[in-house]
């Protein structure tokens, strides 16, 4: 398996997703060679779960990490189709990643969609000192 996809992998078996069970895991790959993962991690209070891409993202600045220390990011579920990103996640890849950044979707049966943070929510809201 294609390494950014084996990294999304090992994201994806550390999902917390007892309520959807619905396991999500993303795998951002930074400049410096290192990879950061994020899974879906759920809540008995539903609302509070939080998105795979969005707990990847959370972590790699929580680490010091800036947008442009960012090369790409991969995202895998189980789904019949490489996983498309919810609103909320489109939102914040928008502003925490460049807008060129290699976003590769893809599912368990090895499904693969690239795209950019611009392509998935094109006019995206940002504030004006953030354009
Ligand atoms: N989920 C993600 O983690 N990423 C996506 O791109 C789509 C949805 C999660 C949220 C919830 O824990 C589960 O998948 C079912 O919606």
């Amino acid at each position: 398996m294609e390494k950014n996809i084996l990294e999304a992998k090992k994201a994806y078996d550390k999902s917390y997703s007892p309520y959807s069970k619905f396991a999500v895991g993303a795998a951002i790959k930074m400049k410096d060679g290192s990879y950061i993962h994020g899974a879906n991690i759920e809540n008995a209070s539903y609302p509070l779960s939080n998105c795979a891409e969005r707990s990847a993202l959370f972590s790699a600045y929580s680490q010091g990490y800036k947008k442009e220390d960012i090369l790409s990011i991969t995202i895998i579920a189980n789904d019949d189709r490489p996983i498309s990103p919810c609103g909320a996640c489109r939102q914040v890849m928008f502003e925490l990643m460049p807008k060129d950044t290699k976003i590769i979707l893809t599912n368990l049966k090895g499904e693969v969609k690239e795209t950019t943070p611009d392509e998935l929510l094109p006019y995206g809201f940002i504030l004006d000192n953030d354009k």
